[in-house]
């Protein structure tokens, strides 16, 4: 691969791969079974980003086992509605179509292990998405590192990955152990507890790497809530991987001797920290950050049977499980309301930039980003809370 024999795309991959491995060390190359890709949105990319994937397309690029795609700017069929302009969704268009090409499946979300991307415990992967990273090796038990996009689609089109890292697992223990006292409720609780301990945990080095944290004391956890998880820890502390007691399932060993505690004030400090809008300020509703499950479309609309939305509210989700929702019928009585999906895309990828004043949410990730990315503010509330808030 690395002399050209199998296309310069199949070089420029082996290229980036081998160039990792000798920065992190690695001595050889493992296979992979799964590869989720990042870097979709046109407004991350930008021109440079479309014509490196556009060059490695024609140059022969192909996927060479099961590769998904993020979430990229814009819902591939529904961008108008959601005031996409047209110009950048024909870039976008483009993006997508390189991928394509290349044959990556372009679900276009940041839950793959919702719809069919589903490694199996102790396999390795190589995988993009932050939020989704810390799912793969915290809740599955694969073993992925934090890829970027490039290393991700390079990864797809030899099937192979460096050997470093999450890979081998002396890197996967833990070195401090989190006792969680707080009563954890919902999503944005998770999501909360995610920002929290991440101001607990030491960092290990001077770029600010923190410690894998062992966590105890979280009675019980469901997928809505350990997404929610992955996805703030991801963000506020940069881990890609976590041990939790009962729920992943290497954190079998004893827990480290460091400990530090995370009790109700804690939780209720972070929840806080997350609201600096009024209710009167907010002219934006988002859920589904992560992409949101089929179960929680179901109570969306089962909150919003009959009633009508006051402001513009997305619900961000997967192509395929936005399909089981028009199939149910959940789809159509979320639409009576007046509320949009945004299929494909999310609040934080898609193009819109000072667009509103005040998002409200139950993603901890996504108001990091409507105020780092966008300049929102952010009215962080409980799942429900979220879908009144979109009726009042
Ligand atoms: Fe997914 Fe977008 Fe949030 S990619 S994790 S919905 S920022």
């Amino acid at each position: 691969m690395l002399a050209g024999r199998q296309g310069k795309a199949v070089q420029k991959a082996m290229q980036i791969l081998v160039a990792l491995g000798k920065i992190y060390g690695a001595s050889r190359m493992v296979p992979v079974s799964s590869v989720q890709i990042a870097g979709v949105s046109y407004d991350n990319l930008g021109e440079a980003g479309l014509e490196w994937l556009s060059e490695m397309a024609e140059n022969g690029g192909k996927a060479r086992g099961l590769a998904t795609l993020n979430p990229a700017g814009m819902d591939r069929d529904n961008w108008q509605a959601l005031g996409i302009p047209a110009d950048f969704a024909e870039k976008q268009q483009r993006v997508l179509d390189a991928f394509s090409s290349m044959g990556v499946i372009t679900t276009c979300t940041c839950t793959p292990y919702l719809v069919g991307n589903l490694p199996l415990f102790g396999e390795s992967i190589a995988w993009a998405e932050s939020s989704a990273v810390c799912f793969a090796n915290s809740v599955i038990g694969a073993r992925t590192n934090r890829e970027g996009g490039p290393s991700a689609l390079a990864a797809a089109l030899t099937g192979r990955t460096a050997d470093y890292g999450l890979h081998q697992p002396e890197h996967r223990q833990p070195g401090i152990t989190v006792d969680v006292s707080a009563r954890l409720v919902d999503t944005a609780d998770f999501g909360a507890l995610g920002k929290a301990i991440s101001e607990k945990i030491p960092a290990v080095n001077a770029d600010g790497l923190k410690t894998i944290p062992y966590i105890r004391g979280v009675d019980s956890a469901g997928v809505e809530q350990l997404k929610a998880f992955c996805a703030s820890i991801a963000t506020y502390a940069g881990l890609p991987m976590f041990h939790m007691q009962g729920i992943t399932p290497e954190a079998l060993i004893s827990p480290p001797v460091e400990s530090v505690t995370l009790s109700q004030d804690d939780l209720k400090a972070a929840r806080a920290s997350l609201n600096d809008a009024l209710s009167s300020e907010v002219d934006f509703v988002s859920l589904g950050c992560p992409h949101l499950s089929i179960r929680e479309i179901a109570r969306v609309a089962h909150l919003m049977n009959g009633k009508k939305v006051t402001k513009e509210f997305w619900i961000t989700t997967a192509r395929p499980t936005k399909q089981i929702a028009d199939m149910i019928g959940y789809t159509a009585v979320i639409e009576a309301s007046g509320a949009k999906f945004a299929v494909d895309t999310c609040c934080v990828v898609a193009p819109i930039r000072g667009r509103f004043r005040a998002m409200a949410t139950d993603s901890a990730k996504a108001c990091y980003y409507a105020y780092a990315k966008n300049k929102f503010k952010t009215r962080f509330l409980s799942f429900d809370d979220v879908v009144r808030e979109a009726m009042e």
